[in-house]
């Protein structure tokens, strides 16, 4: 929620302040899009700014019309509303006297610091919360001198949550930021150095980065970068290097970020599956520092997430009780952090989250540990601030995520959740270690098996196009079907806006069958036929109970199974896989579903309007 991109480094002819930081808010526009904006410092001290609200393509517009200096250091943000509209006059940066300053987050008390302002003569300009702070650092910079004290005094007065960064006009070659609960990393250059909110805002000069903590204040210069506590003592932060390149972040080809992540999940699973295994094919996952003695002792799990990283849960859920005994809850992070769970010493919680900064999670997980509970986040992100607040991480691998809604992070996370059960199960003693080898042989046949529903998908894009006037779809599963149903739901209302709603297929007659009149589409996952336990036979009379009613019935089955087809108006195929396996590939033509019915309706799928990812706000 919200980009920040900071950039110090005129004497690397290669790169202009300006055009570095045009380049990183391009990068980081998923997180925000309702104003964009940048401020300059040139050599002999001029502080410029321009902002526009809308789209970055406003701002780069009105570049071209009213070109601004190169400078010498430069800061941008991309803005996702919340103190004030998204107008001109609202977008950052804020001006006070000769400084500027960006912000991502909400100050909590401005209203307070408003008044004591106010009180003093000072005159406002926009309805922000940021301007406070912009005049607050201004006046402390007045009295100290000093841009990084100026900005650690005013760190310490500011409640909420809040990056800062800021230039001054005194200071030409200095960036000076502040974190509290919301993200800052930085890029490390060669006669140049960066501030983003994550590592996208730098990729395309450099893969070295520091990783900050909370409470943190870092100077970049040209040549330096220090990094103090809000009390000013320095802080050796961790220094790491990014896994991906430029390349995986442009959109190589596809129409949009959201199709190619759509396309890049075959890799996203394998990538995930990658290393974790022994010669022996026995799983190893070094990374979970959690005591084995603990992970044994462990009489529940609660998985926290939010969006489709909870669904991600829903579906680890069902593998993790039935391969480890152990039970599972899962529960929406803003919800769990308000409703005084029981959680202890015994309790596993699980955070799974893409972007590692979703703030309802980060609460989730620091109450959670308050109370005992080990915490374990399955996450995307590396330098965010989940994993530094966890006492283990298994990161997946599925590569940066632009497209703000989610796809090819959901698949990963299935995926590093299926790898923790086998790993839970394997160390508890429920599984042998050729029944946990049986089903990693499974896992690592599945990027194939997507790449094949991919492979197929020209049908269900045709009936996506054929579908542009509907006003609403269900979708319908059980087990591990039903997040399934609820993913493809949140899918199609967040990217073309329409009606949907997932249910339990079991739950239908319960209630929502009332809503089936003729003509009504809905999609169906229908689990295997095969296996001692299956549903098969109760989602096909579900079927029939829906078309019996005039219902549209759009199926997703598996390969061979010639008992939907009787039943169904369109079937789409996938291939065969272990029930606990399928998620993997039955979500994924709802996926594309929803992708080409909101691009045939002329949405903007990579930055679908209202949302922002990384959601850095409670
Ligand atoms: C939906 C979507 C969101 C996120 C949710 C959690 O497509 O992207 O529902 O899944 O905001 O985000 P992370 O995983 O970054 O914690």
């Amino acid at each position: 929620m919200c980009g920040i991109v900071g950039y110090v480094g005129s004497q690397v002819p290669s790169a202009r302040p300006l055009d570095v930081v045009l380049e990183g808010l391009r990068r980081l526009e998923y997180r925000g899009y309702d104003s964009a904006g940048v401020a300059v410092v040139e050599p002999d001290g001029a502080l410029v700014t321009a902002k526009k609200a809308g789209k970055l393509a406003n701002l780069v517009e009105l570049l071209e019309h009213e070109p601004l200096p190169s400078g010498t250091a430069a800061i941008g943000h991309t803005r996702w509303a919340t103190h004030g509209g998204p107008t001109d006059v609202n977008a950052h940066p804020h001006v006070a006297g000769k400084l500027a300053l960006i912000h991502n987050g909400i100050v909590e008390n401005f209203a307070t610091l408003k008044a004591e302002l106010l009180a003093d003569g000072v005159e406002f300009r926009s309805e922000t919360d940021t301007e406070v702070a912009a005049h607050l650092v201004s006046r402390a910079y007045e009295q100290t001198g000093d841009l990084t004290v100026a900005l650690t005094q005013v760190a310490r007065r500011l409640e909420g949550t809040f990056t800062l960064l800021a230039v001054h006009a005194d200071v030409p070659d200095v960036v000076v930021g502040a974190r509290h609960d919301s993200p800052l990393v930085v890029g490390l250059g060669e006669g140049e150095n960066f501030l983003g909110s994550d590592v996208a805002a730098f990729i395309a000069h450099t893969r070295e980065a520091l990783e900050l903590g909370q409470d943190q204040v870092v100077t970049i210069s040209p040549s330096s970068v220090t990094v103090t506590d809000f009390d000013g003592a320095p802080v050796e932060a961790r220094r790491f290097t990014v896994d991906w390149d430029a390349a995986a972040a442009e959109k190589g080809g596809f129409r949009s970020f959201m199709d190619k992540e759509i396309h890049d999940q075959p890799h996203a699973v394998a990538d995930t599956l990658l290393g974790r295994t022994d010669v022996g094919g026995r799983l190893v996952l070094d990374e979970i520092h959690i005591e084995e003695s603990v992970l044994r002792a462990v009489d529940k799990i609660v998985v926290i997430a939010c969006g489709t990283a909870a669904y991600a849960g829903h579906v680890a859920k069902y593998a993790i009780e039935h391969w480890c005994r152990i039970p599972v809850e899962v529960e929406l992070a803003h919800e769990f952090r308000y409703r005084d769970p029981v959680v202890n010493e015994r309790t596993l919680v699980v955070a799974v989250s893409q972007s590692g900064e979703t703030m309802d999670t980060l609460m989730a997980v620091r109450h959670a540990r308050e109370q005992g509970a080990k915490v374990l986040a399955i996450v995307n992100t590396h330098g965010s601030t989940i994993p530094r607040e966890a006492d283990a991480v298994l990161y997946t691998h599925a590569g940066p995520e632009i497209a703000v809604a989610s796809t090819k992070a959901f698949l990963s996370q299935i995926t590093a959740a299926y790898l923790l059960g086998l790993y839970l199960a394997q160390l508890r003693g429920n599984m042998y270690a050729d029944e946990v080898g049986a089903i990693l042989a499974e896992l690592r046949a599945m990027p194939d098996k997507i790449q094949q529903v991919l492979d197929r998908a020209g049908r269900v894009r045709e009936i996506a196009r054929w579908m542009v006037d509907t006003q609403s779809v269900l979708f319908l599963g059980r087990h591990v079907g039903f997040p399934v149903a609820m993913e493809g739901a949140l899918k199609l209302k967040e990217l073309a806006y329409i009606h949907a709603e997932g249910f339990a297929a079991g739950e239908l007659k319960h209630g929502p069958i009332a809503l089936i009149e003729p003509g009504q589409p809905v999609f169906v996952i229908v689990p295997s036929p095969r296996g001692r336990h299956s549903l098969h036979s109760k989602v096909i009379s579900n079927i029939q109970e829906i078309r019996a009613r005039g219902a549209r019935t759009l199926v997703i089955a598996e390969d061979g199974d010639e008992a939907v087809r009787p039943y169904a108006d369109e079937v789409f195929w996938v291939p065969q896989a272990p029930t606990l396996l399928a998620p993997l590939l039955s979500v994924v033509p709802l996926q594309i579903f929803a992708c080409e019915l909101a691009t045939a309706k002329g949405l903007d799928v990579d930055q679908p309007r209202n949302l922002a990812k990384s959601v850095t706000v409670e």
